[in-house]
């Protein structure tokens, strides 16, 4: 049994450093378009032996040492009373929320009930896992899930989400409140159908001024982690973009930080990594280089954080579906062949 992610994740010592991948099951792997080809991505999320099937594909290809739970982070969205599709080159289409009637008619959820479909996926990849590596457990942050109810999908501009920030924080507050609720529920039922570490993903809370970062993002995200059943459950919180709001981090009682190429390893280390774990920060793009430069990129990285336990290595954001598949796997060698 490869138990050497959770250990780092709690800062023990460990004989290699772990590594994982965001969103390593992904349509980089032929094994995954497989799948894909005969089911859309909706349907495979809510089919506990397909998610399961996909979920193993890195473990047995690429050797990584940790799983993630195949879903997405919109799922909760849904019986909350937005609609939400995925449409091919476009992403995410969702009913947008954007006044306040629509805010309010929102509705809290029961997530063994109500999705129940993730939590039979969890109870069957960790029957099929059979001990092999932990399962990761996640959900999108309060504020980043608000984004996409808001915007309605992708956008560049963050117009709605800010606009209601800027003009309503009342409502903000009250629908950044209410999602931190959804999220402490789905998140405790993953925990209770076997999800042994939680990550959540703020992928947009580095869109945000300082003080609207504390406010309508850390704010609800202290709220779920002071209210996840965690014994020895890891708690990770990822931030993309987030290096300016550094000095915030030893504010979150996550066990881990998670943080993108923009950030220096090193210097986050030295600001949140007393107490705290540090995962990351590949840049995904380096993978389109030779697998000889990814190796060296790969071990400055480890030189970087130094001898101390407690880094999880991943990339500082999800592998692109361009990514050649041999690259990937040339970057879990390079990490577990380094030796300090
Ligand atoms: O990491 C994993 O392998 C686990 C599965 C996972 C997915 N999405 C699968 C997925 C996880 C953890 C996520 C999280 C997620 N989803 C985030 C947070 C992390 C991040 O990337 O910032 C966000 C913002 C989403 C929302 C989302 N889902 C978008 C914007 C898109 C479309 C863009 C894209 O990359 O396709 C998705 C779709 C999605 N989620 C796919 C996968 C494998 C591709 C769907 C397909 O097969 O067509």
């Amino acid at each position: 049994m490869n138990n050497t992610y959770i250990d780092a994740c709690f800062k023990r010592p460990t004989s290699h450093t772990p590594i994982w991948i965001m969103r390593q099951a992904g349509r980089y792997m032929p094994q995954y378009q497989a799948v894909r080809g005969r089911v859309d991505f909706l349907t495979l999320c809510k089919t506990p032996d397909l998610a399961t099937k996909v979920t193993l594909l890195p473990i047995d290809l690429l050797n990584v040492d940790a799983a993630i739970l195949f879903s997405d982070i919109l799922i909760p969205l849904e019986p909350m009373g937005i609609s939400v599709a995925f449409e091919d080159k476009v992403g995410p289409v969702l009913s947008a929320v954007q006044d306040e009637a629509s805010i309010k008619a929102l509705r809290m959820i029961e997530a063994e009930e109500d999705v129940g479909f993730v939590m039979d996926a969890i109870r069957m990849i960790r029957k099929e896992l059979d001990g092999r590596v932990p399962l990761i457990g996640f959900s999108g942050s309060p504020f980043t899930l608000a984004t996409y109810a808001v915007e309605g999908g992708t956008t560049k501009s963050f117009h709605n989400i800010k606009g209601l920030i800027y003009s309503r924080p009342d409502l903000a507050d009250y629908l950044m409140d209410l999602l931190a609720d959804v999220v402490i529920n789905y998140l405790n039922a993953q925990v209770d159908a076997g999800a042994q570490a939680i990550q959540i993903f703020d992928t947009w809370g580095g869109i945000l001024a300082d003080p609207e970062y504390v406010r309508f993002s850390l704010k609800p995200v202290q709220k779920i982690i002071a209210n996840l059943k965690r014994d020895s459950i890891p708690v990770i919180y990822y931030i993309n973009n987030g290096s300016y709001l550094a000095h915030h981090m030893d504010n979150i009682d996550a066990d881990v930080i998670g943080i993108d190429w923009r950030q220096d390893i090193g210097e986050a280390r030295r600001t949140f990594g007393k107490n705290k774990g540090v995962q990351g920060n590949l840049d995904p793009t380096v993978l389109f280089a030779s697998p000889k430069e990814i190796r060296t990129r790969a071990h400055r990285i480890m030189d970087t954080v130094g001898p101390e336990p407690g880094h999880v290595f991943n990339l500082g954001h999800g592998i692109l579906p361009q990514t050649p598949m041999d690259n990937a796997i040339a970057l879990v060698e390079a990490v577990h062949e380094y030796r300090r």
